[in-house]
């Protein structure tokens, strides 16, 4: 039976794209997935079991059944506010649901794995941009889940024969391109690019804007986006760095350079040609004035570079989905 990648959270937004870059380099994909914010539609790559990881025995069939080379990590539940007023289900899903398959992952002597973790663990900037040393003190419990995540792979690593990369993304967008089948897809959907794509198409759905007094050059908040494919290809680096026998590192994910909401409003309204309908809101609680990173670290050592930096590169591809999820016309 030839290897295989285990995508735990496969059929997501991150996810999805990373199997059609795995399938792309020629690498077997096998997603799990339970579907309950992962889409049908997005298992198109590889094979695929429904499952749940707080499920032991079926976590503990699949890798009995297979022959798992490494697991990829992209499950969780990742919506700040959500984590607030219901830590539980994200200690939940995010820790004892990771434990389960890093233990099952273990028992089955898989020695790779690579961790969807988040700009979200480093906390309030105490400098920019933000390097991997940066102190990690999160302010929501969703960054605090990724980081318990963090330190529970080290300590694996530290005992069994294990290795990891812990991939700090920070803000995924854009699509892969038309005719995958895959997108930004979040039910409810809370991300600013999708929702003012969706706000150029529906003006009665206009963009709220979270905040118009951030210390930033024009009072909104910056942002570091970063292309989805481009993480994608980061995963497939972080593979093979990690069945070389590199060590087991973290390594933040983005282009280094920050964009205001107000100049992604702009970009979203060149791109589109319909300018969306903008609201000024208040401040969304946990929202730091800017977050950008530094990817040296990645760049260095795992050889990644993106290649789809440009906003409006990102902000098209994220159109082009759109355009795509918009019902056909009705005849006549
Ligand atoms: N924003 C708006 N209006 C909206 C949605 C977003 O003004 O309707 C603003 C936000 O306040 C923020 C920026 O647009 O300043 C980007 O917001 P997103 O919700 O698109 O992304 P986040 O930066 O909040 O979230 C991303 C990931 C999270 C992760 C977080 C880490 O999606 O999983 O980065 O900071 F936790």
């Amino acid at each position: 039976m030839p290897a295989q990648i285990l995508l735990a959270g496969g059929a997501g937004y991150i996810g999805s794209h990373a199997a059609l870059a795995l399938q792309a380099a020629g690498y077997e994909v096998l997603v799990f997935d339970n579907l309950s914010t992962g889409h049908r539609e997005f298992l198109r790559f590889g094979r695929q079991v429904t499952g749940d990881l707080a499920d032991r025995a079926t976590l503990a069939k699949v890798f009995a059944t297979n022959n798992i080379l490494a697991v990829m990590h992209f499950a969780a539940c990742a919506y700040v506010g959500e984590s607030v007023t219901d830590p539980a289900k994200y200690y939940r899903n995010n820790v004892a649901n990771t434990l389960n398959l890093l233990e099952a992952a273990r028992d089955h002597g898989v020695r790779h794995v690579i961790f969807s973790s988040t700009c979200a663990t480093y906390g309030l900037p105490q400098h920019l941009p933000l390097r991997e040393d940066h102190p990690q003190n999160p302010v929501n419990p969703y960054g605090r889940t990724k980081l318990a995540v963090e330190w529970m792979l080290r300590d694996f690593a530290g005992a069994y024969a294990m290795n990891f990369c812990s991939l700090r993304y920070f803000n995924a967008a854009g699509a892969a391109p038309a005719g995958t089948g895959i997108g930004e897809w979040h039910e409810p959907e809370t991300h600013l690019i999708p929702l003012a794509l969706q706000a150029s198409l529906d003006p009665a759905r206009p963009l709220r804007l979270f905040g118009a007094d951030y210390a930033t050059q024009d009072g909104s908040c910056v942002r570091d986006y970063i292309h989805v494919c481009d993480l994608a290809e980061a995963h497939i680096l972080a593979l093979e760095w990690l069945l070389a026998g590199g060590k087991s590192a973290a390594f933040n994910l983005g282009n280094g350079r920050g964009y205001s909401v107000r100049e992604v409003l702009a970009c979203a309204a060149k791109v589109t040609g319909l300018p969306p309908a903008v609201e000024e809101a208040p401040r969304r609680p946990g929202d730091p004035d800017v977050l950008v990173g530094d990817a040296g670290r990645a760049m260095a050592e795992l050889g990644w570079k993106p290649v789809r930096a440009d906003l409006e590169q990102i902000v098209g591809s994220a159109w082009e989905w759109e355009l795509s999820r918009l019902p056909p016309p009705r005849a006549g």
